[in-house]
Order: C-alpha cells, then sequence, then structure tokens
C-alpha cells in the first residue's frame, strides 16, 4: 500500500433534532465538506460522518408542545436536515441518529468502563423543580431578575445585561418558563463524571498540538479555574437513555452526543465493511478530526477526550473550532429577514455560491465570518462568472465550432501551464491547513493569469485570419486546460460546478493530480454555461422570505447556546420613532464597573447638562479610548435603576459584539447637546 496514503475519520457536530439548519450551521458542514472532499481528490482514505442530536429537555418540549412522540418529531426534523445537507451537496458517508441502538449501546458501554474504574460519582442536589408541570428546570427554563444588576426577564444561568453568571436560586421572582409557576427546591441524586482525575492527561493533551493556539489558550483559563465534575444526569421526564442501573435517571445530552460520532461510525462500518476497532482502538494509526463551533470548545477538548480515555478508546487527532457568522455585520435575526434557513435559500440561490463565499473567508482560526449580501453577490459574481468560467466560454466555441471539438495536440507555452500546475502544492498546503481563503486567493490569482493570456492572445480577432487557423487551436487549448486546472484545484469547494466541468471536458473524474497530463489531441463536448450570475433580486426575494415565516419560526421553547434565536421585534409607528431624543454628547469621563464585565459607566455632557450612563461597550473600548469621543445618546429614555447606580439615558453603538462594537460617531465639528432629526 501508498505509505503516503491516509486514513482519516472526520466529523461535524451534531445538529439538534428541534430546528431548521440554517447559514450559520452551514459554516461549519461547509467547511467540513470541502475538506473531506480535498483528501478524497487527494488519494486518501477518507470517510465523513455525522447525526442528528436527538435528546433532551427541548426536544421533549417542542414534540409534547405539537402533541407527537419525540420519535415522530426526531424522524421529521432528521429527513429535513437530510434534505438540506443534500441540497448544499455536503457528502457525508453515513448520517444517524444520537437515538439509535448503536448510540445506546456505546454510551452503555463508555459509562460502565469509566464506572469500573471509579470515574464515576453520586452526590444529592438541589434544583429548581417546577411543581405544576412535575419536572426539574434546566437553568435556561427558569426566568428572573438578576441578582447583580436587577434586570428583569432574564435567564437563570446568566444576565444578558450586566454579563453575570449565577445559579438559578439566586434569581429574583423567578418563574418557570413553562408554566410560570413559581419553582421550588427539590432534591435529586445525580451522577458525575470526575473530570478532574484526568487534569494531568488534559493538561499534556491542550498542550499537544491538538489544538489550535486560540483554543489552547482559553483551556489554560479553565485549567486555573479548576476542572469541575461533571452532572452527566438527568431526571424523569427525560428524552434519552436511561441509565444502566438507575431508574429515572437519563443520561445528559450531553454525555450521548459526542459518542454519536462513534455510533454513527459504527453503523456505517456495518453498511460498508470498515472496522470500527480500526479507528477508534488506544493504538488506532487512523486520524479523527472533529469540526466545531467555538461555542462547543469546552465539550470537545476537554470532556470528550477524558471520556475517551477513561474508556479505554484512542483520543481526537486534533479539534478544528470555527467562528460564528453574522450576515450583514449583525447577529442573524428573524426581524431584519437575515435569520436565513438552509431551505430559504436553496429555494432562492445556487448553494455553490454560498459554499464558495464562505471558502472566500474561512482561514482555519475561530474568528467571526460575516456575510455580506452585497459582498457576496459582487464576489460570486466577479470571480466564479467573472474570471473562471468566463475562461471556459470565450475559448470553447472556437473549439467546437473550428476543430469538431477537439483539443490541439500541443501546448503553446508550456512555461504558463507548468506555472498553474505547480501551484498545486501551495494551493493544497492552504486547503489541507483550512486556510481556505488562502486556497480560493492563490487559485483567482491564477484565473487572472489565464484570463490575461487570452486577452493578450485576442482569440477573437486570431479567428478572422484563416492563416492562423492553427494559432487560434492553440490558443483555446490552452485557455480549456488551464480553465480545467483552476476547475480541479476549485472541486472541493464547487463539487456541482467541477461535474458540469467533468462532463465538457470528457477526460473523466478530476483528482488533485489531473493537471499533470493536460488533455491533448482530446475531443470534449460542446460547451453549456457552467454557471450564472447572482441577482440581487434572488438575494432581496430569500431575504422577504425568511421575513415572511417568522411566525412559523419561533422557537417554540427556549434554547440555550447557538440557536437561542433574538425575540421578533415589534414595528414601531413613526410617532413611536418621533418619541426618541437623539442628542450628540461628549464623553467627559469613563471607568469599568468592577461588579460588570460588559459595562461601563460614563459620564456624557449633553451640552451643559451632565448624565450619568452605563453602557455595555467594555468588550470593545477601554475607559480611557473613550474619553473625549462624541458620541449619540438616547436622552429621553426613562432612568433605570441599576445596582452600581441610576442609568440616565443610553449610548448608541452598533456591531455583531465583542470587539466589534462601534459607537455612532458624529464628526469632531458636532455640538454636545445637539437634537437629532
Ligand atoms: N448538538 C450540539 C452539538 C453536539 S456535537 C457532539 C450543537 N448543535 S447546534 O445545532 O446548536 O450546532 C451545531 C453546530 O453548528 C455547532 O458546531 C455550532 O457551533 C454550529 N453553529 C450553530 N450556529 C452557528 C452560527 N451562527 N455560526 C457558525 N456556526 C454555528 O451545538
Ligand atoms: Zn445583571
Amino acid at each position: 500500500m501508498d505509505a503516503t496514503r491516509r486514513t482519516i475519520l472526520v466529523t461535524s457536530a451534531l445538529p439538534y433534532a428541534n430546528g431548521p439548519i440554517h447559514l450559520g450551521h452551514l459554516v461549519e458542514y461547509i467547511q467540513t465538506d470541502i475538506w473531506v472532499r480535498f483528501q478524497k481528490m487527494r488519494g486518501h482514505e477518507c470517510h465523513y460522518v455525522c447525526a442528528d442530536d436527538a435528546h433532551g429537555t427541548p426536544i421533549m418540549l417542542r414534540a409534547r408542545q405539537e402533541d407527537i412522540t419525540p420519535e415522530v418529531l426526531i424522524a421529521r426534523i432528521g429527513e429535513e436536515h437530510r434534505a438540506d445537507f443534500a441540497g448544499f451537496a455536503i457528502a457525508f458517508d453515513h448520517y444517524h441518529s444520537t437515538h439509535s441502538p448503536e448510540n445506546r449501546e456505546l454510551a452503555t458501554l463508555i459509562y460502565q468502563r469509566l464506572r469500573e474504574a471509579g470515574h464515576i460519582s453520586t452526590r444529592t442536589i438541589t434544583q429548581a423543580f417546577d411543581p405544576e408541570k412535575q419536572m426539574f428546570l434546566p437553568d435556561r427554563f427558569i426566568k428572573g431578575e438578576c441578582p447583580r444588576c436587577g434586570a428583569a426577564d432574564q435567564y437563570g444561568d446568566s444576565c444578558e445585561v450586566c454579563g453575570a453568571t449565577y445559579s438559578p436560586s439566586d434569581l429574583k421572582n423567578a418563574v418557570s418558563v413553562l408554566s410560570g409557576a413559581r419553582p421550588i427546591e427539590k432534591e435529586s441524586l445525580h451522577y458525575f463524571f470526575k473530570l478532574n482525575d484526568f487534569t494531568d492527561m488534559l493538561r499534556d493533551w491542550t498542550r499537544g498540538g491538538h489544538l489550535q493556539p486560540e483554543v489552547a489558550n482559553k483551556l489554560d483559563e479553565w485549567f486555573e479555574a479548576g476542572l469541575q465534575d461533571w452532572d452527566i444526569s438527568r431526571d424523569a421526564p427525560y428524552f434519552g437513555f436511561e441509565i444502566p442501573g438507575a431508574e429515572g435517571k437519563y443520561f445528559y445530552v450531553w454525555l450521548d452526543a459526542p459518542i454519536g460520532y462513534m455510533a454513527s461510525f459504527k453503523a456505517y462500518c456495518a453498511r460498508s465493511g470498515l472496522s470500527f476497532d480500526a479507528y477508534w482502538q488506544k493504538d488506532s494509526g487512523a486520524e479523527l478530526y472533529h469540526f466545531i463551533g467555538k461555542d462547543i470548545v469546552y465539550f470537545h477538548a476537554l470532556f470528550w477526550p477524558a471520556m475517551l480515555e477513561g474508556a479505554d478508546f484512542r483520543t481526537p487527532t486534533a479539534i478544528f473550532a470555527h467562528g460564528f457568522l453574522t450576515v450583514n455585520g449583525q447577529k442573524m435575526s428573524k426581524s431584519r429577514g437575515t435569520f436565513i434557513k438552509a431551505r430559504s435559500y436553496l429555494d432562492h440561490l445556487n448553494p455553490e455560491y454560498l459554499r464558495y463565499y464562505f471558502a472566500a473567508k474561512l482561514s482555519g482560526g475561530v474568528d467571526d465570518l460575516d456575510l455580506n449580501l452585497d459582498d457576496f453577490a459582487q464576489r460570486v459574481n466577479a470571480d466564479l462568472v467573472g474570471k473562471v468560467v468566463n475562461i471556459a466560454s470565450r475559448c470553447a466555441g472556437f473549439i467546437s465550432k473550428r476543430f469538431e471539438g477537439r483539443l490541439a495536440a500541443e501546448c503553446p507555452d508550456q512555461v504558463l501551464y507548468q506555472e498553474f500546475v505547480n501551484a498545486g502544492e501551495s494551493i493544497a498546503a492552504g486547503f489541507e491547513n483550512r486556510d481556505y481563503s488562502r486556497a480560493v486567493r492563490e487559485i483567482m490569482a491564477l484565473a487572472d493569469r489565464a484570463n490575461q493570456y487570452i486577452d493578450e492572445k485576442k482569440p477573437w480577432q486570431i479567428a478572422k485570419d484563416p492563416e492562423r487557423e492553427q494559432e487560434l487551436h492553440a490558443v483555446c487549448s490552452l485557455g480549456v486546460n488551464l480553465f480545467r486546472v483552476l476547475i480541479t484545484y476549485l472541486k472541493p469547494v464547487l463539487p456541482r460546478t467541477a461535474a458540469l466541468a467533468e462532463s465538457f471536458l470528457q477526460g473523466g473524474e478530476l483528482r488533485w493530480d489531473s493537471p499533470r497530463t493536460p488533455l491533448l489531441a482530446h475531443a470534449i463536448a460542446p460547451y453549456q454555461a457552467l454557471m450564472t450570475r447572482v441577482e440581487s433580486t434572488q438575494v432581496h426575494a430569500m431575504l422577504d422570505a425568511s421575513k415572511e415565516n417568522l411566525q412559523t419560526t419561533a422557537p417554540a421553547v427556549p434554547v440555550s447556546g447557538p440557536l437561542a434565536q433574538d425575540p421578533i421585534q415589534a414595528l414601531i409607528s413613526y410617532d413611536d420613532f418621533a418619541k426618541i431624543d437623539l442628542r450628540i454628547a461628549r464623553i467627559v469621563a469613563a471607568e469599568a464597573v468592577p461588579e460588570a464585565d460588559k459595562l461601563l459607566r460614563l459620564t456624557v455632557d449633553l451640552g451643559g447638562e451632565r448624565r450619568n450612563v452605563f453602557a455595555g461597550i467594555k468588550s470593545a473600548y477601554s475607559a480611557e479610548q473613550l474619553i473625549g469621543k462624541l458620541t449619540v445618546v438616547v436622552a429621553n429614555l426613562a432612568p433605570r435603576k441599576m445596582r452600581f447606580g441610576v442609568s440616565e439615558g443610553m449610548v448608541l453603538a452598533a456591531g455583531p459584539g465583542g470587539k466589534e462594537l462601534w459607537l455612532l460617531e458624529p464628526h469632531a465639528g458636532a455640538q454636545p447637546g445637539l437634537r437629532l432629526k
């Protein structure tokens, strides 16, 4: 066997089976799919598995709400997910469900091994309980006033206003989101995974080159805080697997979710004849990679390797985390129509556009990426339609009409062609390192070279001169061959366009090293358009459709993490708008509020009048940076009493959050106090 042939197993995170796939999810599935397709094109043995994450309270409740069993719900959503993924050409080798016999068996096995090795403990804990619904309440199902700043309507785990984290029992005037009842405290026996037993192993592992540097640094903070026992049990009623030997106790969804990677692969082995052990046993020579979003690093970089180690399985070769998607610079929002479902996109636009756009923006780190819809249309049209496809369409017509569809027997510019072939390794390195933006940049530089060649040779002029028939043939044949190299390099990103190009070129399946042998004296098929332009009407139709299905996509029950969706914003009338008193203010003093992670206390000058305002912009600005700046404030906001003082207005800023928060800054000549109309 070829010694350089690698054996690789790849996963993407398992999407929850209680909601549709949206464009945010697709960052991950497209990123992974490109990588897998690239590995396969290189000739490696690479398998890509995934599954629906079917367990947990939100899924149980959503099924109840629809008056169906969870099994019926997850079967339906599973079908929708598969169809959406197929629509985007995400080519899983196997797609499974965590609610499967394979997963039950493996979760039980891993739990039993951990227990036998002494890594499971039990203790009684007190938890919020809904006396009406007769069930324990996850933190996200309790709301109340923040114990630190007093903000109303905050979840049981953290405050979105001041950033405090706390336990639900600290909330003031707490209510159950499910029934509105006041939660009571109730005791229950819980099962814990003793993560601390693995502190040394995890310290080594997280520093062992298995994580991106920025992720490893984040983990250091967690180590410093000390690793806590992990609560892996939930009380009935719960949709999941009952813990063996513990009646009425279920595995917490996050225990069996990553085991779902193994379960999916196991089901795939049964179908394909692959050996499960060859990939998962301790000394396995296969590579194992998990692509995930940055929000679920804790589970994948701590719990998961520890569970595998404790249960005597191999640990992952690497975890690849990516950032979050924003649309037009903001968090996806239903009211703006930018909470775009995979299906809504597919109803209006070619999936290859999005695959290309994401590839052009992904660089292997954990930075967030923005889908700017104007830039999207412009970039796809300029690069794919204007540069790449254009090369084929400019040359192919002459080959069909003048040379009976046959390419010339010789290449007129070996140096140029070789340049294209030689670029392959550097582009491959870009794909390998998930720096797709670099790969795409290099491919587009080649496309520019090819177009420049055609522009210089001007085949449309040569064609007028009957004496130059051979030259015309040579130039157009080289053009087609250069196009072939480009589409080969783009094939992991644009599988469908590449398939169309393969039938046009008639040279068989394009593999990474196909460009080494150009097509000479070879018949090609008549050219047909490989891709059309993005029209802004299509983009707008998609946004409108995303607004229209607002009602049907409102979350049935609150969900945590990336699925948490912003509430549908009510429209306000012009009169409401006119009531807002916007004024220019100068920030004359600023200081951090030590008790609040996100807040700065500002003193703003409204042209003589000074106000005290708390602003949640500490992630983007230090107090010093702000002093002296002009900004816009809402001057007639009712004063709000917070724990650290009264806020007498609001500073306006825009952006997706974190470091990207921009203050509205009027030009320096504006006068504090000026009213904006
Ligand atoms: N079910 C868990 C994963 C279990 S893996 C053993 C989960 N599901 S999810 O549906 O919420 O998210 C699935 C993946 O999509 C996660 O990796 C998550 O980070 C990613 N994304 C969800 N929303 C996203 C964006 N807006 N942007 C980028 N990735 C996003 O977490
Ligand atoms: Zn608060």
